[in-house]
């Protein structure tokens, strides 16, 4: 039987990305039809959603609108892959362009409890047929903006149940595990630290039963939390790579929501995310200077140098050129590599980061690069071509996070051959592994790991890569090794297949 699932996210790649999690809907739908699944997509109609979908046309009218003064489906394609998307067209709620969440100001828009309860809504309505020619069977809400559609779909079955019981009040008590009714829920974490949380007033327009406000419900600390909804109400969990699944059960890194994870450790799983090699290979990327592979290198040098020129660098072929793609935020942990800075610069080496976000970041960053012309150079904003000029030209991607679901830049910066230099949390420490000699010696080194989240572990793992750097023979092997890591999307389609065949 084929397995109908509806993804359920804000962001989708190329339409609107502000991070991974739109790298991340994009190429898992398609992996999943790969695998034979009948995947969908459902995104609120943000402008450049709408204008990006191919083949748009109205599915039907939805009897909530959450204050705008009409919300429809419609049914496009997402040009490219040609998977279908479902767009809420509530033009009140949605038509704004820029960043989806926040206004002109960096502030989070005022409607945003209604904006993203009416994806989970419209969610919920989807399985329960609003479409009449496709249902999900599975409902995969991902991150906070999804969050209340396993809450509104638990909701409706039990008013179902309630009204068979009232009829005939013989019939079994109700059990949201046996009815074989209900459209099955699973929640992926993409990021526990952004939870959705709203002021506990605006419950009430949610129109979800007034029980579910509750310590065992989407109450968070006396207030709403989206998140917290989609970790109580989903059938399953899952998180974007094994070990941020454990660290997300400890106080440490619970966010507070440690205690509810890990009393559900059995629907808890981590699935790592993969990389999509048609728009993440260096053999075939339109937006680096020379395409190269693990067999021919030399176009490797050429995007240096092409990166060098474009950053108005010191044009230098042998200084180690250390790249940063990122959002600039407290959990990037970019500030230890602010600090740590000298040691890349006294050593003859160059850095080039692109990236926006905290205000603070950006200056200090623009300030070095004020300091050092010829060796740090730094574009704020966000720029996808940018952001593969600086994989392919990097001989080292730095990703010094504090917390990291899982991580995707590593992950490209294996596949263009640029060494990943990673803090060992979450999903950067199930995927690079360390260059110490032993991993060396057996063959396994792909990067640089440091431990402790500290400036001199940082600073000693900066200067491991120079120490490797300068052995030719091993950074070659090692480079190598990392090119050929295969992180495709379909080993972990293939897990949330079993996971979906499982539910249904
Ligand atoms: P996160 O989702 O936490 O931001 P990931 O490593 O999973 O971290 O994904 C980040 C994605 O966003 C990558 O595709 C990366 O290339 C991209 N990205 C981040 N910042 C920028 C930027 N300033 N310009 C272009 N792409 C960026
Ligand atoms: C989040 C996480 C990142 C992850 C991405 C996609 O933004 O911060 O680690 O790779 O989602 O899952």
């Amino acid at each position: 039987m084929t397995i109908r699932v509806l993804h359920v996210a804000s962001e989708l790649y190329p339409l609107l990305k502000t991070g991974g999690l739109a790298d991340v809907t994009a190429a898992l739908p398609a992996a999943l039809i790969e695998q034979g699944a009948d995947a969908r997509v459902l995104l609120p109609g943000f402008t450049s959603v709408a204008a990006g979908l191919a083949d748009l046309r109205p599915i039907a009218r939805l009897s909530r609108s959450f204050g705008a003064p009409e919300a429809s489906l419609e049914l496009g394609r997402l040009p490219g892959s040609g998977v279908p998307v479902y767009m809420i067209r509530a033009d009140a709620l949605y038509a704004r362009p820029g960043s989806p969440y926040l206004d002109a100001e960096q502030v989070p828009y005022g409607d945003n409890a209604q904006r993203f309860a009416l994806l989970g809504w419209a969610a919920a309505q989807l399985a329960q047929h609003a479409d009449p020619d496709w249902a999900p069977r599975i409902v995969h809400a991902h991150d906070w903006h999804a969050g209340l559609a396993p809450a509104y779909l638990r909701a409706a079955a039990r008013e179902r149940a309630q009204a068979t019981q009232a009829a005939h009040p013989s019939s079994p008590l109700y059990d949201p595990r046996t009815d074989s009714l209900r459209a099955r829920t699973v929640f992926t974490i993409h990021n526990l630290a952004y939870q959705g949380i709203f002021p506990a007033q605006q419950f009430d327009m949610l129109g979800l039963p007034a029980d579910y406000f509750d310590m065992h419900g989407v109450e968070f600390y006396g207030q709403l939390s989206f998140l917290k909804a989609g970790l109580y109400f989903a059938d399953k969990i899952t998180t974007v790579s094994p070990t941020y699944a454990r660290e997300i059960q400890t106080v440490a890194q619970g966010c507070g929501l440690e205690a509810l994870l890990k009393g559900r450790a059995h629907d808890l799983v981590g699935i790592l995310n993969g990389v999509d090699y048609a728009i993440w290979n260096p053999a075939h990327d339109d937006a680096i200077a020379a395409p190269y592979s693990a067999g021919h290198m030399s176009g490797k040098l050429r995007c240096k140098t092409a990166l060098q020129a474009r950053l108005n660098l010191a044009q230098r072929h042998d200084a180690p050129m250390f790249g940063v793609v990122s959002r600039l935020t407290e959990q990037k942990g970019l500030d230890l590599l602010l600090g740590a800075l000298p040691e890349i610069v006294s050593r003859g080496g160059q850095l080039a980061v692109l990236g926006t976000g905290d205000a603070s970041l950006e200056q200090g960053f623009a300030r070095a690069a004020r300091q050092h012309p010829d060796a740090v150079a730094v574009e704020l904003g966000f720029d996808e071509t940018l952001a593969h000029a600086i994989v392919a030209g990097a001989d080292v991607m730095v990703v010094p996070s504090r917390f990291e679901p899982c991580g995707l830049t590593q992950l490209y910066a294996l596949a263009y051959g640029a060494l990943p230099l990673v803090h060992r949390v979450g999903g950067l420490a199930d995927t690079v592994a360390d260059a110490s000699l032993e991993n060396l010696a057996d063959g396994l080194a792909t990067g640089f790991v440091f431990e402790r989240f500290e400036p001199d572990a940082l600073a000693a793992a900066i200067r491991r890569a120079f120490a490797l750097h300068a052995r030719s023979h091993d950074w070659r092997e090692t480079r190598a090794r990392g090119m050929q890591q295969d992180f495709g999307w379909a080993a972990s389609a293939q897990r949330y297949m079993a996971l979906y065949r499982e539910l249904a």
